[in-house]
């Protein structure tokens, strides 16, 4: 049986794919290139298409025996989605619908699904647990909040069971140095910090210092992405086990401010990195911190590379492999 990924050229999916290959399952690839990048992908069969191409994801499922999907496919710039919020509602929310379409004509009764933090907007709580209101202030995270919800009711009426996978910051890079993070436009933290350590930037603008936090900048919690791609191959695991649908956070449980991983990124790399101070970016909460505890014990999940400094080399190897990102 195969594993259909889709969005597996992408940033988190190809990670994931790298996964799914190096432990022997048959990988099946859609993704339309748009935001992904073809040698990202690192073996099983490349598909590219648009997932609200009906007829080309028939084809697709009618070519492979698919027992589980794993869908990562949608656009996640939450400040394209504030200006643009129906590109958003059109390839996640309907782009999703086609896919569970499909699904339910092929008979494919599991999904593992990529969502995200963005569907708690501004936490009441520290560390966020999985019963904490949804309230996104964001259409990116409000996409995702409907994408989810769509399962809960494929679930109730056709038995199609599905993991939510919630997301905080995914940072880092495959330890073989062959695939990273390379966004266009890149708006993440880490890789605009080591694009200014190479000096492809001239400065890093730090979007605002008078946060209620011990520097003033925002506290995230970054996750090494293979971390996360382990997660979803004991989420599939999980559901071929016959597991309930069901959501879980991914992230470390630990806080690192904006400063801290430009400091622990000099660091690293031995370089000063240049850095100003800006006014706050719209919509940035300023703590938002994961319990993670929920997919420890239910998915067994044991993330290993938890430690800022290492999300950070890894992050730099392929920097400095890739000056320019992938060049296609
Ligand atoms: N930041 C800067 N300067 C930059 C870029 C980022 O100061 O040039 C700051 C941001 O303001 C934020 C922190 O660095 O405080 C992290 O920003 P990222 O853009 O890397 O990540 P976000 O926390 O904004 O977003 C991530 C995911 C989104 C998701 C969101 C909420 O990328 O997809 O978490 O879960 F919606």
């Amino acid at each position: 049986m195969a594993v259909l990924v889709t969005g597996g050229a992408g940033y988190i999916g190809s990670h994931t794919v790298a996964e799914l290959l190096a432990r022997g399952e048959e990988v099946v690839i859609v993704d339309s290139l748009e935001t992904g990048h073809r040698t990202s992908v690192l073996g099983g069969a490349l598909h590219v298409g648009d997932i609200r191409d009906k007829a080309f994801l028939e084809g697709v499922f009618g070519q492979h025996d698919i027992d589980a999907v794993i869908h990562f496919a949608a656009y996640s710039l939450v400040g394209e989605s504030m200006q643009n919020p129906a590109k958003y509602y059109d390839n996640n929310v309907h782009g999703t619908l086609v896919l569970l379409q499909v699904m339910q004509q092929f008979g494919v009764k599991r999904i593992v699904f990529s969502s995200t933090a963005a569907t708690y907007g501004e936490p009441e709580r520290t560390p966020i647990e999985e019963t904490a209101k949804t309230n996104p202030t964001n259409v990116y995270g409000e996409t995702k909040l409907t994408m989810e919800r769509m399962m809960r009711w494929f679930d109730e009426t056709h038995s199609l069971k599905y993991v939510a996978l919630r997301y905080f910051n995914a940072a880092g890079a495959h330890e073989s140095g062959l695939i990273g993070e390379d966004h266009c436009p890149e708006t993440h933290l880490v890789p605009i910090v080591l694009q200014t350590a190479l000096g492809k930037r001239d400065e890093i603008a730090v979007f605002g210092n008078d946060y209620p936090t011990e520097d003033g900048t925002c506290i995230r919690d970054y996750i090494h992405v293979s971390d996360l791609a382990d997660a979803h191959l004991l989420a599939v695991d999980y559901l071929r086990q016959d597991g309930e649908s069901d959501v879980f956070n991914l992230g470390s449980g630990n806080g690192f401010s904006v400063l801290d991983v430009i400091h622990t990124a000099e660091r690293v790399t031995g370089l000063s990195i240049p850095t100003v101070i800006r006014e706050r970016r719209a919509g940035d909460p300023a703590v938002l911190i994961a319990s993670a505890d929920k997919a420890k014990s239910i998915l067994g999940w044991k993330p290993k590379r938890e430690n800022m400094e290492i999300i950070i080399q890894s992050a730099w190897r392929w920097h400095q492999a890739h000056p320019n990102g992938y060049v296609e």
